[in-house]
């Protein structure tokens, strides 16, 4: 392994970073962090190849990844207008995610710093997610996490790299993954957040009203399966349900995935406080749902009403690309010389291991 301060680069490091944990095939090249900057992010999703199933399936996923990762880790370094020469360092996802996928990425990773000899840094998925606001934001540590997507539902405290608290998670179905089984029970496209987002723009809020479930209950954690089934029953009732009736039960769903979304918020921001009282409090928002307006303006508003700082990164950093990978690869550097040859992928990889909690794999990876 060669070493990654041999250049005038222990305040700048360029990775190239790769992610195939879930259907988007992804590469990236970033410089930082002294002058940070995203040289290229190609991402290709693989949308198409899974909508016909009306959720990813995994073979199918690893396949892809294997047919395109090539091109698309050589197109990254073309539009960055790198060479290996330019290169200090190889980060890619080694986990978790859809196990096939993540042996493609990873194993690709390790080729790449063998013949480049490079370091190779493994990086957590979530880490990644969780590392974006200070790429985009310059955001300090400590801050709260919220992080939204088709496999995770989770809050998470972020003290440092490699440093997490997770402090609450869904007990059930991420939240992605609800308002994807929402949208197909109503007969909505794949994947059903957008279009649930749409139906729910031209419905009535007030004709329905869904549980806000576990809000009843003290801490961080959340449930959203009840509420699929709550609205199956409603939509059950009306059968044939008439696009009118569609749009009102949209609404109505989403109203409620966003009250408690904001609720929870709210409780996350008191205990960031009652840890951090010297800290300025800060939620960031990362993952697909949070492209969803309503769930941006209510976490906003609670953010607001706690006097806290509100980051949302841009979309395609938020959902899932490689130039976080890179970033946390080029954060992990800074702290000291990485070596992750002999690390193996990993399905599931909890940011905090004292508070592990698995839960079961959900369509589109471990809902750790
Ligand atoms: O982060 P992401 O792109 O992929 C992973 O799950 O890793 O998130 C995809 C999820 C899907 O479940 C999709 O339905 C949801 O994000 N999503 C939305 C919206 N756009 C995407 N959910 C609600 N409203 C949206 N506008
Ligand atoms: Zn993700």
């Amino acid at each position: 392994m060669t070493s990654v301060n041999s250049k005038d680069n222990a305040t700048n490091l360029t990775v190239l970073g790769i992610e195939t944990s879930c259907d988007e095939t992804a590469a990236a090249v970033v410089c930082g962090p002294a002058n940070k900057r995203i040289l290229s992010s190609t991402i290709r999703s693989q949308i198409d190849e899974h909508t016909e199933f009306g959720g990813v399936v995994p073979e199918i996923a690893a396949r892809a990844h294997i047919e395109i990762l090539d091109r698309i880790v050589a197109g990254a370094m073309h539009e960055a207008g790198c060479s290996w020469d330019d290169i200090d360092a190889v980060a890619a996802t080694a986990g978790p995610g859809l196990i096939g996928g993540v042996i493609v990425g990873f194993m690709t990773a390790k080729a790449i710093a063998m013949a480049a000899n490079k370091p190779l840094v493994g990086v957590n998925h979530l880490e990644g997610h969780a590392l974006t606001a200070r790429l985009t934001d310059d955001l300090a540590f400590p801050f709260l996490l919220l992080l939204v997507s088709g496999g995770h539902s989770q809050f998470l405290l972020v003290r440092g790299v490699g440093d997490y608290e997770r402090l609450g998670t869904t007990i059930d179905d991420a939240i992605g993954e609800a308002f994807d089984k929402t949208a197909k029970l109503l007969g909505l496209p794949y994947p059903g957040g957008p279009h649930v987002e749409k139906m729910a723009a031209k419905g009535d809020v007030t004709r329905f009203r869904l549980p806000r479930p576990l809000l009843d209950r003290p801490g961080l954690d959340m449930s959203f399966a009840g509420l699929k089934t709550a609205l199956r029953t409603q939509a059950k009732k009306l059968e044939p349900v008439d696009e009118q009736t569609i749009c009102d039960l949209c609404a109505a769903f989403q109203r409620s995935v966003s009250d408690v979304l904001a609720a929870r918020t709210k409780s996350a921001l008191a205990l960031f406080k009652d840890r951090h009282p010297d800290a300025e409090p800060a939620i960031v928002v990362a993952g697909g749902v949070a492209a969803n307006q309503e769930i941006r303006r209510s976490l906003l508003a609670a953010a607001d009403e706690a006097g806290a700082r509100f980051v949302a990164p841009p979309l395609t950093l938020c959902t899932d690309n490689a130039a976080m990978i890179a970033w946390a690869g080029i954060e992990r550097l800074q702290l000291g010389p990485v070596d992750d040859m002999a690390l193996s992928p990993r399905p599931r990889w909890p940011l905090d291991a004292a508070n592990a909690g698995v839960l079961g794999a959900g369509k589109k990876g471990a809902k750790v």
